[in-house]
């Protein structure tokens, strides 16, 4: 495989992220070349100039547009707002690049629709920012799932719950503007889905319901605006193999800073597991003497592809940052045609669509089916 020209746009939390793990990835894996950080665009050119040099880019740009169309771009990854991901994504598909594009896919449910049309007519790969998948210990639960040593999965439980929002005297931000989104459902609710993704499959049908836990928020310069999105989000489900579910989702949670508690429940043990505490997971299986049963702690190791290509040694821990590096090389072996764990564009409108349900299902106050959820136009 040839060296990928990588375009950036945006330079926040996850822009930073993404050129991280573009600068890692072959030093880390050792298998691919080095990618060439060829363009970075910002929202101004002297914010670019900047970004540039901290980055390590060739090139700054004020305009997206121009970075799409770079013949020595190959791959756009886009970490601006969620308002921006259509427009941007399906122009750089329409110029011929692959596309990394953060979570959710869009705001709604159509754009997310035209995003995966776009995708398919240019052949390229068309990837999303799901990196909570990547944990070499999510790869570890699939196994135990899938070999069945916790038996037939009954039940499958996830909270996910961070402070960023809690404090009801928070400037008013765009988080509770309507045009984000639902609000804690899609901001990040999309990651818990994206787990049952990768471990489960398909979700069925839904049963939604949202709240706001503040009714306004001051703004800049005096008064109070009304929040219009919601902070809190919780379902009940069916997944596509059976089993029942449920997703509790709290932006506003205090003390919480990147809790997602999984709990999965068989006819033969329980696995656990908890961002916060990223590298273990709690395995128990009901054998052996009742008096010694128990829940065992194992802690990430280089037996736990693909933690040996950061560390020889175990038990000393990955983080956020590596995740996304992992999603890198995934992505990179998309593009040579390897299969590999990577939501892609085709993977990703399920999680939409199971969003729409949702979102649907709390305004209607019913269930729903997510097969119900296409829009005309994808009909
Ligand atoms: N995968 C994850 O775990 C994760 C975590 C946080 C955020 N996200 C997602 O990442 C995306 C960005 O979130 P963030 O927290 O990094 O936001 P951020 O505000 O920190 O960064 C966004 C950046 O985009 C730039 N930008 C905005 N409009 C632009 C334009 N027209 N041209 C070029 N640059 C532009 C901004 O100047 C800013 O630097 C969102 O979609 C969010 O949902 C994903």
């Amino acid at each position: 495989m040839e060296s990928l020209g990588i375009g950036l746009i945006g330079t926040g939390y996850m822009g930073k992220c993404h050129a991280l793990a573009w600068n890692a990835v072959a030093a880390v894996f050792g298998d691919v070349p080095r990618p060439r950080l060829a363009v970075l665009a910002e929202v101004s050119q002297a914010l670019a100039e900047t970004k540039v040099r901290e980055l390590g880019f060739e090139r700054a740009t004020g305009d997206w547009r121009s970075l799409v169309n770079d013949p020595v771009v190959d791959v756009v990854s886009i970490t601006t707002p969620n308002a921006f991901h259509p427009e941007m994504a399906i122009a750089a598909l329409e110029a011929g690049k692959h596309v990394w594009c953060e979570k959710p896919m869009a705001v709604r449910l159509a754009d997310a629709e035209r995003m995966l049309a776009a995708a398919r007519v240019s052949g390229k790969v068309g990837a999303l920012g799901y990196n909570y998948i990547q944990n070499p210990l999510i790869g570890l639960m699939r196994r135990v799932i899938d070999e069945g040593q916790i038996g037939a999965v009954n039940h499958v439980r996830i909270e996910m719950d961070e402070d960023f929002m809690a404090d009801p005297e928070e400037l008013f931000y765009w988080k509770s503007e309507a045009t984000s989104g639902h609000g804690a459902l899609d901001d990040f609710g999309v990651h818990a889905l994206s787990l049952l993704w990768v471990l489960f499959g398909g979700v069925a049908r839904v049963c939604g319901h949202m709240t706001k836990p503040y009714a306004d928020r001051p703004v800049k310069g005096g008064g109070r605006r009304a929040v219009e999105t919601c902070d809190i989000a919780t379902t009940m489900l069916e997944l596509e193999n059976g089993a029942s579910g449920v997703i509790c989702l709290n932006r506003s949670a205090w003390g919480r800073k990147g809790r997602i508690f999984v709990q999965i429940f068989g006819s033969k043990g329980t696995l656990i597991y908890d961002q916060e505490r990223m590298n273990e997971v709690q395995l128990y299986i009901a054998e052996g003497p009742k008096e010694t049963q128990g829940f065992r702690t194992i802690l990430t190791a280089p037996h736990h592809p693909p933690y040996d290509k950061f560390l020889p040694a175990p038990g000393h821990g990955l983080g956020f940052n590596e995740l996304k590096i992992i999603e890198c090389r995934q992505l990179i072996g998309r593009i040579g045609g390897e299969k590999g764990t990577l939501i892609d564009f085709e993977d990703g409108i399920r999680i939409e669509r199971t969003v729409d349900a949702i979102a649907r299902s709390a305004h209607e106050g019913r269930w729903i089916e997510v097969a119900a959820s296409v829009t005309e136009a994808a009909a």
